[in-house]
């Protein structure tokens, strides 16, 4: 195989050509280039074309995905693991969380609030029924926050403030438009926060804290103008460090709420981040082209291994 890195983007204009002219800069001299990957019609065993591809919008197609697991089999590196992604949730990650000690708001994963047509109550037996809306909110309390447990973009995301706007939106959520289908939903402490952070976060060590702003209109929401610094930029670094380094992720975005001094992890599901250089900023920008291309030029030389090279059983079983 050649040290080809292939990329696969949706709608992003601001990053594709960059990074891919960054990676032919960089890696010229290493025999590493770059291009827009072309698929189509993936053949099992077929010996695929790069070593590594950035995987940025497999999410929404899913023959990508198809081939990119079978890609890794074959020897290419994937920029993220194809398969965790695809097995990735927000309650799992919340739970991890809880367990490598990061603070994240309380939780409650929901039953979905309805079912494809097939399914019926028979399926349904081992769902206790009704839910205890009442002890459900006296964990989590109000106001909270219902979202889906996969998911982006803030796509049905609630903030409810009573017991009666919570079952409004989890009624939304079982799929009541046409083409919608029924969502699992979370259920989450609201986190009213004094401070808000979003780390960028590449290859799993490299972590850059920035503060960020919900409230604002999508293209504003970075703010550069007030960067984070002293203990907060040490303990979001030191948090998202060890989110994305168990999950595995090369490429994420860890978002921190930060209440009374502690930072809550409320989003940290977001393995195609946004990289759009009118949203993130040109410094930001510009460290992560340098940082991409760093790792996937390292990929591409094979003086780095993917970290979830050889975790899935069948890895023992074939010769890559
Ligand atoms: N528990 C919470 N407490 C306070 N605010 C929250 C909480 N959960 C979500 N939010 C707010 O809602 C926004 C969207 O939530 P979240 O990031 O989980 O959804 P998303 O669809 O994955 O968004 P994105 O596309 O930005 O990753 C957050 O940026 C935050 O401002
Ligand atoms: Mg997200």
């Amino acid at each position: 195989m050649s040290k080809i890195v292939g990329l696969l983007v949706g709608r992003e204009n601001t990053f594709p050509g960059p990074f891919i002219e960054t990676v032919n800069r960089k890696g010229a001299a290493q025999g590493v280039s770059a291009e827009l990957a072309v698929l189509g019609g993936t053949r099992e065993l077929e010996l695929p074309r790069y070593r590594v591809i950035v995987d940025r919008i497999s999410h929404e197609v899913p023959y990508y995905r198809a081939h990119l697991k079978s890609a890794a089999l074959m020897g290419t590196v994937v920029v993220n693991d194809p398969f965790w992604w695809e097995a990735d949730e927000k309650f799992f990650e919340c739970t991890l969380a809880r367990m490598l000690g990061v603070a994240v708001p309380k939780t409650v994963v929901l039953p979905n609030k309805s079912y494809i047509s097939d399914i019926n109550d028979q399926s349904l037996r081992n769902l206790k029924y009704p839910l205890d809306w009442d002890d459900i909110l006296s964990y989590v309390g109000l106001p909270a926050i219902l979202k889906p447990n996969t998911g982006g973009g803030w796509k049905d995301v609630y903030r409810v403030d009573s017991k009666q706007d919570l079952l409004w939106a989890y009624d939304q959520s079982g799929g009541l438009s046409p083409g919608h289908r029924p969502k699992t939903m979370i259920l989450q402490e609201f986190i009213k926060w004094e401070d808000y952070i979003r780390c960028i976060c590449i290859g799993r060590t490299n972590i850059l804290p920035i503060r960020y702003d919900p409230t604002a209109p999508f293209a504003d929401r970075y703010v550069v103008s007030r960067p984070v610094d002293g203990e907060l930029r040490d303990r979001a670094v030191h948090d998202a460090r060890a989110l994305v380094d168990a999950l595995g992720y090369d490429m994420d975005t860890v978002e921190f709420a930060v209440r009374d001094g502690t930072l809550y992890a409320i989003d940290f599901l977001n393995p195609a981040p946004d990289f759009d250089s009118f949203s993130i900023k040109e410094d930001n920008f510009n460290w992560v082209l340098e940082k991409m291309s760093d790792l996937v030029i390292a990929y591409a030389n094979g003086t780095a291994l993917p970290p979830w090279r050889g975790e899935h059983r069948w890895w023992k079983h074939v010769r890559t």
